[in-house]
């Protein structure tokens, strides 16, 4: 693991990125491809991931060959192949179809704070990933994630809650996420070794 930096990101070898940006401390470990992508704080994807059109909060753990948002081919037209709009691989003086990318982009998939995605997972566009969730191994996420949960399977379905209602209810509100990187050094004990409902009478104003 490198050490990371509040001014850049770490990004490893063959990583393909356009039009991406980082918070601080994150890192993109090696073949990842990011396209149109938000990457807050604190956060990291591992190795060959495949991440576009997505806004990411703080804190997200997302396993190696994790793929969010996958883009779509058109299915109510006579082809879906992608000549219709990568023209120009076929036809030099041929335009791309530039309205179809746009709508593309516009689709995008959030990933809040403190989730972790598991290991070669796949979030749809336009799903919304709440606070807190955990996405099992291998799951295909095909609709929206509720706050500290936990959904696995394909389709993705819930699994068990990783905290009940209220205390990720309290954990929300609490925003630790926003923490400064000084406080979040001083509570590290604390989120090390304290159960969440400890650590929420401990830090709650
Ligand atoms: C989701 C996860 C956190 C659940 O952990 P857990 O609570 O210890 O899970 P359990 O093994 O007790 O299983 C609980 C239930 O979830 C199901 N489940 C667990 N993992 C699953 C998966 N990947 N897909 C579908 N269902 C899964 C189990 O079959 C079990 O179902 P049941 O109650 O009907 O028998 C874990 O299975 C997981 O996927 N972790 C991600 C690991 C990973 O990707 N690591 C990469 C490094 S970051």
């Amino acid at each position: 693991m490198p050490q990371l930096f509040a001014d850049r990101p770490v990004i490893g070898p063959e990583c393909e990125i356009t039009n991406a940006s980082f918070g601080a401390y994150v890192e993109i470990a090696r073949g990842t491809r990011l396209s149109n992508v938000e990457i807050g704080d604190y956060s990291y994807c591992d190795r060959i991931c495949d991440i576009a059109n997505a806004r990411i909060g703080k804190f997200a753990n997302i396993a190696s060959f994790t793929r969010i948002g996958p883009t779509d081919h058109p299915l109510t037209t006579a082809t879906t192949h992608h000549f219709t709009y990568r023209s120009h691989y076929y036809w030099p003086d041929e335009p791309d179809d530039e309205a179809h990318f746009a709508r593309r982009a516009a689709r995008l998939a959030h990933i809040g704070h403190d989730t972790w995605i598991g290991h070669n997972a796949v979030v749809k566009p336009e799903v919304m990933i709440g606070d807190g969730a955990v996405v099992a191994s291998g799951s295909i996420v095909t609709k929206d994630v509720a706050p500290y949960s936990i959904v696995g399977g394909n389709p993705a379905r819930p699994i068990r809650d990783r905290q009940p209602a209220a205390i990720a209810d309290r954990l929300i509100a609490l925003a630790w996420w926003d923490w400064s990187h000084e406080a979040l050094r001083t509570a590290l004990p604390d989120f090390r070794s304290l159960p969440a409902e400890a650590f929420l009478e401990k830090y709650e104003g």
